[in-house]
């Protein structure tokens, strides 16, 4: 089989590398993509992902057995419904359906027509109410721009000074343009931050061993929220009992929503949650696999992924199994990062068998130079999480990672439980 997959970045390269490893899979062409996956034989191809024509003429001029999309923007450009209208298989939510991340206000109905829990929330474009409704609640409490804003559009404010200046970035300067002339308000909830993937076909949940990003941009979770700064899996911290809960309390019932709804999903759906002291609680949905837990959880995935996304696509059951063994990654990002950072220096280079290494923001000219703020994820297999830290560390140490900085506690919570 020839897969293409629309997208560039680390969670891409962790899908192409595990959908190139079936031995069902001849070539798998990855559009636009990075050239650092081209170190692991994966093509890329020069097209953009919103040119759906060119895309599609690609797959039908290759045989291209089917498509799966990484990123989100893709998803909600309607590149599921444009590949499906000219009869070719793609894996993924159609436009409506993406819209479980496309607007936290749809995602927020599905939740209450359905009794998902969630933290309380409120919409406003006003300043002066949104303003009122924050003094009235307190804090902490979270400010979210509507709609997307690649993970940064959240401020989570510890007092009210904060809140009103995100939300006057938000309302009156427009920092987040479109995605934030809406903001949602949203109750603080306390507790451990987990993330639930699951693959989907209409009313079928097939989930996923769970992981655990950190967002914010320095060590202790402080600084900026970025779109991730590591991720680790299993997360010991959850029980199963929690995970069971979240399955049959949060996943089940916002697929079998969507499809009384009228917009059943088909793809990856991500759960992003608290295990707060009432149960696990919502605090987002995405329409697709997350970055940078996909380059931990994948590599854990003991199954063929090619041969599971062809069974989902062929109404099969698939067979999903999974290793015992601990997976952590650490992103590497460059100085600066999620503000203004610099780019054009030289892409580390790693050499070092017991990691692997998943590019990000990175372009060649006269080999690998940064060109993103999140360059790439080095991810190690360990029989525990501090045993995979140690992998990781030790490739970090031999390498000079000037102009660039990483989290040194990824994982650090999940250690020794
Ligand atoms: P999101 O983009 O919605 O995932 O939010 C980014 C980060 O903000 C999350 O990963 C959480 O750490 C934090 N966060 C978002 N919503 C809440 C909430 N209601 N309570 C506590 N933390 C939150
Ligand atoms: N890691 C969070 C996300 O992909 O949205």
């Amino acid at each position: 089989m020839k897969i293409l997959i629309i997208g560039s970045g680390g969670r891409e390269h962790a899908i192409a590398k595990k959908i190139l490893a079936s031995p069902k899979v001849t070539e798998v062409f990855c559009a636009k993509g990075n050239p650092g996956m081209l170190n692991d034989g994966i093509q890329t191809l020069a097209i953009e992902e919103d040119n759906h024509p060119a895309l599609i003429e690609f797959a039908k001029e290759n045989q291209i057995e089917w498509t799966f999309v990484g990123p989100e923007v893709p998803l909600l450009n309607g590149i599921v419904d444009d590949f499906q209208a000219a009869d070719l298989k793609i894996f993924g939510p159609n436009k409506a359906a993406a819209m479980i991340e496309g607007s936290k206000e749809f995602a927020k109905q599905i939740m209450l027509e359905n009794q998902i829990p969630t933290a309380a929330y409120e919409v406003f474009t006003d300043f002066d109410q949104a303003q009122a409704y924050i003094k009235k609640i307190g804090t902490p409490i979270v400010i979210k721009a509507d709609g997307l804003a690649a993970g940064k559009g959240v401020v989570v404010a510890q007092d009210e000074q904060e809140a009103l200046s995100a939300l006057d970035e938000m309302l009156n300067q427009n920092r987040f343009g479109e995605s934030g002339a809406k903001v949602v308000i949203e109750e603080f909830l306390a507790g451990e931050e987990f993330s639930l993937l699951s693959f989907v076909r209409n009313n079928d949940v097939y989930p996923m061993v769970i992981a655990q990003d950190h967002k914010p941009a320095f060590e202790g979770n402080k600084g900026p929220n970025t779109g991730g700064m590591g991720a680790y899996s299993p997360v010991p911290q959850i029980s199963e009992s929690i995970i069971t809960e979240a399955v049959e309390n949060v996943v089940r019932p916002a697929v079998n929503g969507m499809v009384q709804n009228g917009t059943p999903f088909s793809g990856i759906l991500y759960a992003g949650l608290i295990a707060t002291s009432d149960g696990p609680k919502v605090i987002e949905f995405n329409a697709r696999f997350g970055d940078p837990e996909t380059q931990v959880v994948l590599p854990r995935l003991a199954s063929d992924l090619a041969e599971v996304i062809d069974d989902l696509l062929h109404e099969k059951e698939p067979k999903i199994n999974w290793y015992d063994f601990a997976s952590v990654g650490f992103v590497l990002a460059a100085d600066g990062y999620p503000g203004d950072y610099q780019k054009g220096m030289p892409v580390p280079t790693f050499g070092d068998e017991n990691v692997n290494i998943f590019y990000a923001g990175v372009s060649d000219s006269d080999g690998l130079k940064a060109n993103g703020g999140r360059v790439l994820v080095v991810e190690a297999n360990g029989e525990n999480i501090s045993d995979a830290q140690q992998k990781v560390y030790k490739a970090l140490e031999k390498t000079n990672t000037d102009g660039y900085f990483f989290r040194k506690d990824i994982g650090d919570k999940g250690r020794n439980k």
